[in-house]
């Protein structure tokens, strides 16, 4: 076959649809939509648009009108109240510009949108000083310029520093040049690349997909957060997550029977190092089969009692693959529902995995999704399990690939594998999430997920899956987790001291320290590896872990104000540089690119196990603080520090605020009820949001919680704002902890709902 690329063409049509345009090309047809003032939506296919289909977007309706401005020459030029859509009608190529004629994006003058076959492309032009962001788990530089990427979720055992594809696809990347901003979501399922100029001369960018349309929206916000805001507007965002599954979670692949669990609860507490959950890997089942207990959990129900007694919340693995076995409920009525993914001509596709022959979910179906769901009820919610955590959804079967032929609904909504792959992950924890919340009767659940589409921050955290005993993964990690914070998805972690390997103490240290600053703070390891329990590294070591483990349980009202901020901007918890300081070069730099922000105001700077000082980059105006020692650095400049093991190299910014509470052994607890307010002096005022509520339950949606605003004012005063909502704070008292004042003493008030209007002592 002699194929060559096929051009969309001129503009032979233009009409007026709802929302937007319709223009007919010479070799296809293009829509450009409207959802807010800095939100289009550009699809361009070789087939009119009679279907609207996506597994990341819940309202595919465009919601504002595009106005029609008048053509300049032969070019169509359409606008929001924000954005100026420029269209080229021989050929067909799209630029968006901002209100003040400055070009965002365009497509490239001579390739636009093109065909290879059914692969489909667009490429656009790139700029001298354009970097890029985004695309959620991808290794490498957060600078995503000069490489190239895959999406085809991939279950990947110990990956390579610099592997890709991994387990997620998240087709959202920023661009940021000339002082400018914008954002780009391809939502299109297939296997899809990403060429940020690598392999092109450096002239061009271009992404595409191996079969559907080209369907992108564009994001023309100004900032970085104004983007996510927009592209979280659209794929969702986190709900409140419960509290507990934010304290330390002890994990691993081998804990095999009822009473290992309970020793292991219990020597959390005799050892007095905090932690809130159990988890429980494949072994808890009758022969991996999922929805089952092995004979070796005697009394879950007496089990998750005396955890729950103890203060421990249990999570239990989940994997989709239902073993192929007469009188096994979960496949005898999976396969009576015609739940299961099918081969061409009707027959269950059968892949091996854990349990052996399996048959897989196709959680595509609403009925299927709503029959998974309902398993959760009986032999985990009704005993008391929580937490969910959804391994094996690339899917993975051994061997790795699934034919792509499957196929996965009915009728006129049948697809292939090859489109279904990408999104499955981003399904099973769909129905994950909609079951465990049905059958837990208002509760939150906690659900964990490795494979992941767009939108999957609306039901589950993510983990980076099978990650590496080492500094450099332990880096990467960090890079990892705040890409895919950048791309939506707020609520991410990694196995702390790597999953395959054993960490030396250093090593795990270090790791743990570090994990005080990720939202999933969890010690996970595999079978092969040696038992990583906290206590197991010398006494001298668990010294310094309970040390960390508190430190965690400390910031947990600043970690929940985080989450707060991200359930309703999309706003993510680790924040890497570029998203508060987008102009600033360093903030691309491979020297400082593993720093990152933990919520409002707080920098941390990972470094490796193996150095006593490391060099740190502290950006903006204004000065930082560092936590340890309260000695003050400038800001705008780059240091040398002490990294010791015991005090990670972590900053506040002036003008800082903190919450904190007590250190407490889990989060069920009630600490000495006092909020510690830390304030750390300034030159700018600052406003930080707090929040609280009942960290368990969906009253919140009903305005059952507790938020003010704190404002530190430069010249005088610390301001709490009146309480909004209705729930009452769990603290009794607020003691202000100063940092850099003349007199740095605290002095503690009584908690009371109206404005609190604070004098600090420097202008007494
Ligand atoms: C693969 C997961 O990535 C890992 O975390 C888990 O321990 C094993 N599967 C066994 O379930």
């Amino acid at each position: 076959m002699n194929r060559i690329s096929e051009q969309a063409g001129n503009v032979i049509k233009e009409s007026i649809v709802d929302g937007g345009v319709d223009l007919q090309l010479s070799n296809g047809y293009a829509r450009i939509t409207a959802y807010n003032a800095t939100t289009l939506r550009i699809r361009v296919g070789k087939n009119s648009f009679t279907t609207d289909h996506s597994f990341a977007v819940d309202n595919l309706r465009a919601t504002v009108k595009l106005q029609v401005l008048k053509s300049e020459g032969t070019d169509k030029v359409y606008a929001t109240d924000s954005l100026v859509v420029k269209v080229a009608t021989h050929p067909f190529r799209v630029s968006i510009y901002n209100h003040n004629n400055q070009l965002l994006c365009a497509d490239e003058a001579t390739l636009g949108v093109s065909w290879y076959g059914d692969k489909v492309s667009c490429y656009k032009q790139l700029h001298s000083d354009e970097k890029f962001i985004g695309l959620g788990e991808k290794t490498g530089d957060i600078n995503r310029r000069g490489n190239f990427y895959q999406n085809w979720n991939t279950d990947a055992p110990a990956y390579a520093n610099n592997a890709d594809p991994l387990y997620a696809t998240i087709p959202f990347f920023i661009g940021v040049h000339d002082r400018l901003t914008y954002g780009i979501f391809f939502d299109n399922s297939n296997k899809s690349y990403f060429n940020f100029g690598g392999g092109a001369d450096e002239e061009l960018f271009h992404f595409g997909a191996d079969d559907g349309e080209m369907n992108y929206y564009f994001f023309g916000g100004n900032t970085v957060a104004s983007i996510i805001n927009d592209y979280t507007n659209l794929t969702g965002r986190t709900p409140m997550p419960p509290l507990w599954s934010l304290g330390f979670q002890q994990s691993r692949w081998g804990y095999d029977n009822q009473e290992q669990l309970l020793t292991i609860a219990k020597t959390f507490r005799e050892k007095k190092l905090p932690a809130d959950v159990i988890v429980s890997d494949i072994n808890y089942m009758d022969n991996y089969k999922v929805f089952t207990w092995s004979s070796k959990y005697p009394d879950v129900k007496g089990m998750l009692g005396q955890m729950k007694g103890m203060g421990f919340d249990m999570v239990t693995i989940i994997d989709p693959g239902i073993k192929v076995e007469k009188g096994y409920k979960a496949y005898e009525d999976g396969l009576a529902g015609n739940h299961f993914a099918k081969y061409p001509g009707g027959r269950p596709y059968i892949g091996h995995v854990w349990p052996g022959r399996c048959h897989f979910p196709d959680f595509t179906k609403e009925e299927t999704r709503k029959w998974w769901g309902d398993q959760f009820k009986q032999p985990y919610i009704d005993n008391g399990v929580k937490g969910f955590w959804n391994d094996m959804n690339e899917p993975a079967a051994w061997g790795r690939e699934f034919p792509n032929l499957i196929e996965f609904g009915e009728g006129k909504d049948k697809k292939t594998l090859y489109n279904v792959k990408n999104a499955y992950g981003l399904l099973m924890a769909r129905s994950t999430y909609e079951g465990a919340r049905r059958g837990l009767n208002g509760q939150r659940p906690f659900v964990l997920t490795r494979a992941s589409y767009s939108g999957v921050q609306k039901y589950s955290a993510q983990w980076t899956g099978d990650n590496v005993s080492s500094d450099d993964h332990m880096l990467l990690g960090f890079r990892l987790l705040n890409s895919m914070g950048l791309s939506g998805i707020p609520y991410v972690g990694m196995d702390i001291g790597g999953f395959m390997g054993n960490p030396s103490p250093e090593l795990f240290i270090r790791w743990l320290s570090l994990g005080v600053y990720s939202p999933l703070f969890r010690n996970h390891t595999c079978i092969d590896y040696n038992y990583r329990e906290p206590w197991l590294f010398g006494e001298a070591n668990t010294v310094k872990i309970r040390a960390i483990l508190e430190q965690r349980y400390k910031l947990l009202p600043h970690l929940y104000s985080a989450f707060y901020q991200a359930h309703q901007t999309g706003m993510p918890i680790n924040r890497m540089l570029p998203i508060d300081y987008t102009f600033d070069d360093n903030a691309y730099s491979n020297k400082y690119q593993n720093q990152f922000l933990f919520g409002n105001g707080l920098l941390v700077c990972p470094v490796a196990s193996t150095q006593n000082s490391t060099e740190v980059y502290l950006p903006g105006k204004g000065n930082w603080y560092r936590f340890g020692n309260d000695k003050i650095y400038a800001g705008g400049s780059n240091y040398f520090v002490e990294s010791p093991l015991e005090d990670l190299p972590v900053f506040i910014k002036a003008g800082g605020i903190i919450p904190m509470q007590s250190a407490v052994q889990n989060t069920k607890e009630r600490g000495d009820g006092i909020l510690y307010l830390h304030i750390y002096k300034g030159m700018e005022q600052n406003v930080y949001t707090y929040y609280e509520d009942d960290g368990n339950t969906y009253d919140y949606e009903k305005g059952v919680f507790y938020k003010r605003d704190i404002v530190y004012n430069p010249q005088s005063l610390l301001i709490l704002k009146a309480k909004e909502g209705s729930f009452n704070s769990k603290f009794k008292k607020v003691k202000v902890v100063l940092h850099g004042f003349k007199q740095n003493t605290s002095k503690e008030y009584d908690l009371t709902d109206g404005e609190m209007v604070i004098q600090l002592p420097e202008y007494n």
